[in-house]
């Protein structure tokens, strides 16, 4: 028998969460976000599946190589740039977009020697305070693109950092803020990601960015994904393994610190932190067996977790067991655990099978 642990990837969902992108900015084009693995659900398979996307964003060259070594042909944007010289001609031969996010990549493209047209994406901090140039070095930023005859074509980009909060007006601000300086810089941009697609209609200019939202998870802090008409792509799943009787007092698990508040039966199901399961999900954390939820009773191990089976006498070594997906929402598990969808799906691990649906 082979270790249970699984992750269904159902790809009618995904195609369902980018048709939502498409209505709710049907003007923009779509710049899909598959990095860091399609975000744990597999890039080759999410890309596949994304045949209407018309573009991908990907973080480092790795992941736009394998893309294009798959056959992709469409354009693939590196949303950190080029990380140093040695990059350049792969990024030429490879035919890739970069951004540029700091004059040091500037300093780069200039000693290169580019062959070929690029196509640069400029990165302007509106207020994340991570990357991007000044507003006021936009202007410098571009005369020095403009002087290398490759830069082919110029898009400016920038990126929220609370527009998952529909009740914070930095969103506003930040778009005030990127208007005055497209207004004198012409040419395509890009704001949206998830949130700005769903939740700031006014951000979604020429390009949209969605990511999470892509994978069914909710991009806003106050909605969930069924509110949204989202639907998770990812169902991680596992089996019990074992049921043991235990008696009242008995403590579960590392550190002996949850105790039996009654006689009970105690699932062990296949699956730990080392899949990917946070080890900070606190007992009573929800998971489904057979459908119905259950509370973790202890801390997770590596490779499993244990489960308070006293609402579900009946179950059984064999029993599905749900960790997130279809029936229980990403973001409730994650939430428990002190962390975000995005931090769960990333960490998958190698050693669960995806098994694809189409
Ligand atoms: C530059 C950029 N754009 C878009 C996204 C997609 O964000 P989200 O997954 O919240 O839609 C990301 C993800 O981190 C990003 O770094």
């Amino acid at each position: 028998m082979t270790r249970p642990s699984r992750a269904g990837i159902d790809l009618q969902a995904l195609q369902h969460n980018f048709i939502r992108v498409r209505q709710a900015a049907p003007h923009s084009r779509t710049m899909a976000i598959i990095k860091a693995n399609a975000y744990g659900h597999g890039i080759l398979e999410i890309a596949r599946a994304l045949s209407n996307a018309s573009a991908f964003g990907v973080a480092c060259l790795e992941e736009a190589i394998e893309l294009r070594e798959a056959g992709f042909d469409r354009c693939i944007v590196l949303l950190e740039g080029l990380f140093d010289a040695a990059e350049i001609a792969l990024i030429q031969a490879f035919r890739l977009d970069v951004v540029v996010h700091h004059r040091s990549q500037i300093e780069l493209l200039e000693r290169g020697r580019l062959r070929r047209p690029l196509q640069v994406w400029l990165k302007v901090d509106t207020g994340m305070n991570r990357l991007g140039f000044l507003p006021a070095e936009v202007a410098n930023a571009r005369a020095r693109l403009a002087g290398i005859p490759a830069v082919s074509c110029v898009r400016l980009m920038t990126h929220f950092a609370c527009a998952d909060d529909l009740s914070s007006d930095y969103t506003r601000k930040q778009l005030q803020t990127f208007d005055d300086v497209t207004a004198e810089h012409p040419g395509e941009r890009s704001l949206a990601n998830s949130a700005g697609v769903l939740g700031w209609p006014e951000t979604h200019a020429e390009w949209v960015r969605p990511g999470i939202m892509l994978y069914g998870a909710s991009p806003l802090l106050d909605k969930s994904a069924l509110e949204l008409d989202l639907r998770p792509v990812m169902t991680l799943g596992t089996r019990l393994i074992a049921v043991n009787r235990r008696r009242c007092g008995d403590r579960v698990g590392y550190g002996s610190d949850w105790v039996c508040p009654a006689d009970m039966n105690i699932g062990v199901a296949a699956i730990g932190y080392g899949d990917g399961y946070p080890r900070h999900a606190p007992g009573g954390t929800p998971v489904l067996v057979d459908g119905r939820r259950v509370p973790l009773a202890g801390r997770v191990s590596m490779d499993m977790i244990c489960l308070d089976l006293s609402s579900q006498p009946g179950a059984q070594v064999g029993d599905e067991v749900i960790l997130w997906g279809e029936g229980l929402p990403v973001e409730e598990v994650a939430a428990r655990a002190g962390t975000i969808s995005y931090e769960l799906f990333c960490n998958l691990g190698r050693r669960v099978q995806r098994d694809y649906r189409e």
